[in-house]
Order: structure tokens, then sequence, then C-alpha cells
């Protein structure tokens, strides 16, 4: 990659399925994780690592309201732009829809319905790396849901594949991903899947093939959770109230972490809060704002 990546995608559109009916009128990013929307946990992700142009892709029907939340990203330092995926055609459709945006970069790409929380070491390693391609691989206990990576001993990635009903490991791939210049002309190589989308897992194997692709695993102490179904939708809003009432931090926080990237100043921050409702979580915004002035 010529020189560290500065551009990402959300990708926030799909169809729900299995949230039917939470997701009838409304799209799955923007339903409630704890006390915020879904998509403020993978824009934070985003922000934290320091990237400040992000392209945001999302349905006909739910991209208006998504803009409508988060606007343009002036309030936070940054650029955020929308384009729609007219159809659900698969994950790797994003770096069709999103090439203009791209514009021969190098590009991060993050699920709009996925939390991280904890230290993402090896994306920031990954970011600054010189070229190719990284997954993230992490253990869980029920990997035929996921793409499932296979490495050898020294780490490298032996095989992948796309919920597989034999996993030969526990390693499932992340909905995180970080791709060189190529990406744009490799994703226009990829042909439908038998259930007729273009597959990210496609798209790492063409990495994979080029010997260019890199599993970094995420560390023990990161959280990795994705919330498509009643129950991870649920056992992440448990996760994430339980750090929040018990260490009165907030996760998944894009005004903190613009602040705490230095993306925008304490002072411009509280300007803009001055009509934002009276609840906790301006009142945490503003907690930050003082905490950062101060160089607490
Ligand atoms: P999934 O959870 O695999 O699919 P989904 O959101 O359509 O849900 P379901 O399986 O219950 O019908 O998608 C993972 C993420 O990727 C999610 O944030 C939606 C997004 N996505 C798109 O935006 N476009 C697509 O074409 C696909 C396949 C997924």
């Amino acid at each position: 990659m010529t020189g560290r990546v500065r551009k990402g995608i959300i990708l926030a559109g799909g169809s729900g399925t299995r949230l039917h009916p939470l997701t009838d009128v409304t799209s799955k990013q923007l339903l409630p994780v704890y006390d915020k929307p879904i998509i403020y946990y993978p824009l934070t992700t985003l922000i934290q690592a320091g990237i400040d142009d992000i392209l945001i892709i999302s349905t006909p029907r739910d991209l208006p309201s998504i803009e409508r939340l988060l606007g343009d990203g002036a309030r936070l330092g940054i650029r955020l732009h929308y384009t729609e995926q007219p159809r659900p055609e698969g994950i790797a459709q994003a770096f069709l829809i999103g090439e203009e945006f791209i514009s021969g970069q190098p590009v991060t790409l993050i699920l709009g319905d996925n939390l991280f929380y904890g230290d993402l070491e090896g994306f920031r390693e990954a970011l600054s790396a010189g070229s190719g391609a990284a997954i993230f691989g992490y253990p869980v206990a029920n990997p035929s849901r996921y793409g499932v990576a296979e490495v050898d001993a020294q780490g490298a990635v032996l095989s992948i594949e796309e919920k597989p009903s034999e996993p030969r490991s526990n390693l499932a791939v992340a909905g995180l991903y970080v791709y060189d210049e190529q990406v744009c002309e490799l994703a226009r190589e990829l042909r439908p899947s038998a259930r007729g989308e273009l597959e990210i897992t496609d798209l790492n194997q063409a990495y994979l093939r080029l010997g260019r692709l890199r599993l970094y695993r995420l560390s023990r102490g990161t959280a990795w959770l994705d919330t498509g179904t009643f129950e991870s939708l649920l056992a992440a809003s448990m996760f994430v109230g339980t750090i929040e009432q018990r260490q009165s931090v907030r996760i998944g926080c894009p005004e903190e972490a613009a602040l705490r990237a230095g993306f925008v100043s304490p002072e411009t921050m509280m300007q803009a809060l001055t009509d934002a409702p009276a609840s906790a979580y301006t009142t945490y915004i503003r907690m930050v704002c003082e905490e950062i002035a101060s160089g607490v």
C-alpha cells in the first residue's frame, strides 16, 4: 500500500432477514446496541484507527435515514460520503460501488453490524503495511457461521472457506479488512457465487493465490461481536451495558474518538453541542471535551 490507509468503507446494507420483524421498516445498523445505534460502533473503530474519509453504503430504503443520523461528518472533523447498493449482491460489491471514492488508494472495509472493542493493534499495523490484503482472525465456538481461515504454524494463511459445514479451524474471519490499491481490479474479476453474491471470501482468496494475504489474530483482550441474530444483538447490548455502567466510559462514541484522534477540537465540539438534546450521551461528550481541554 502506498502509505498509510486513510479511506474506509462501512457496508451497512443487507436484508437483515434473521432479525425480522425488527428490520421490516428500519435498517439493522440503526437498531440499538445498548445506548446507541449499531453503526456508531464500526464508525468509531475507523475513527480510532485514524480513518477520516469514509464511504457509507446502504440500501436505497435505509441510506437517507443513516445520512440523517450521521450527516457529512464535519461535526466530527471527518468526511462522510453515501452511496446506495441497489440490491444485497455481496460484500465484495462494495469495491465496485465504491470505486470512484476509492480512486486507486488503499482502503479498509468494516461491516456495519460488527462491533470491536479493545486493543486493535493488528488493525493499526495493517493500515500502515506496505501492500496486499489483511484479514483478522478470531477464535469462535461456532465457526461454520463465518468465513473460516486455516493457518500454518508460522501463521501463514493456507485456506479460507465461506461458512464451511466442516470447518478446518475455529478461526473466524472478522468483518474488518484492509486492501491495497489493487482491490477494485480484483473485485471486477469476481463472479457471483451459488447464492448470487460477490463473496468477500473469493476476494480474499484472490489475494491468497497471489501470496499477498496476511492474517492478524485479534488478541485475547479484544472483543468481536456481530449483531445479526436476536441472541447476538442482546449479547452485544449486555456487553456494552456492563462495561459502560461499571467503568463510566462509553464504547462506540464517534465524538469521543474524533476528539481523541485530534480530528476536532473540544471548543468546536462544545459549540456543536449547543442545541444537542439534554441526554446522558450529550453530558458524556461534554465531559470528554472538558477532560481533553484541561489536558487531563
Ligand atoms: P449479513 O449479516 O451476512 O446479511 P444481512 O445483513 O443481509 O442479514 P441476514 O443474513 O439476516 O439477511 O451481512 C453482514 C453485513 O454486511 C451487514 O452489515 C449487512 C452488510 N451487507 C451489505 O451491506 N450488502 C450485502 O450485499 C451483504 C451480503 C451484506
